[in-house]
């Protein structure tokens, strides 16, 4: 099912960090809220998932969501582990760090599925001395915050891509 939903759209995207908790369910949030704000939404399908499923089935850190909400965002993906399916259904598998993007390039079964797999941060516009979102699980909350700043930042960039049709 999810299969015949995603060929119906222009573009599938998946947002993978390590536990499908804070940063890639925020950049699920943030890109659905772009393109819904664009009128865009019919063009692309959205997910998220985690590298490890050590947190699968749980809602976003209430951390994230708290921050999110701010912004007014309603976080409410339940998490989910990377499967191998997954470099089939998606277009482009965006990686948060380079330990997430490591990991998937190794996942992927060919080269065509490992060139779907990119780094988030070469989307980054106004933050480009960054090269990674950083984990913010163990930190306070202005690593929450730094979060949405950077996937604001990258996900308006795709959005851009997405319209003119170069992404
Ligand atoms: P995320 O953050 O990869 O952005 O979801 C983390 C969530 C959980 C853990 C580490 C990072 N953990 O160690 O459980």
């Amino acid at each position: 099912m999810e299969q015949s939903v995603s060929k119906d759209k222009k573009y599938s995207l998946l947002f993978v960090c390590l536990g499908n908790i804070c940063r890639s369910p925020a950049a699920q949030g943030v890109m659905e809220s772009i393109v819904n704000e664009r009128g865009i939404s019919h063009l692309v399908d959205i997910d998220s998932a985690g590298i490890s499923g050590y947190h699968a089935g749980d809602l976003p850190d209430q951390r994230m969501r708290v921050h999110a909400r701010r912004r007014g965002l309603e976080l409410t993906h339940r998490s989910r582990q990377v499967r191998p399916t997954d470099f089939e259904r998606f277009d482009l598998i965006f990686a948060m760090d380079d330990s997430n993007y490591d990991h998937l390039r190794d996942m992927a079964n060919s080269p065509e599925e490992m060139d779907k797999v990119v780094r988030i941060a070469s989307f980054f516009r106004q933050h480009s001395a960054m090269d990674c979102i950083p984990d913010p699980y163990y930190g306070g909350s202005e690593g929450f915050e730094n979060v949405l700043d950077l996937l604001e930042d990258a996900c308006h960039h795709i959005a851009d891509r997405i319209e003119e049709g170069t992404l």
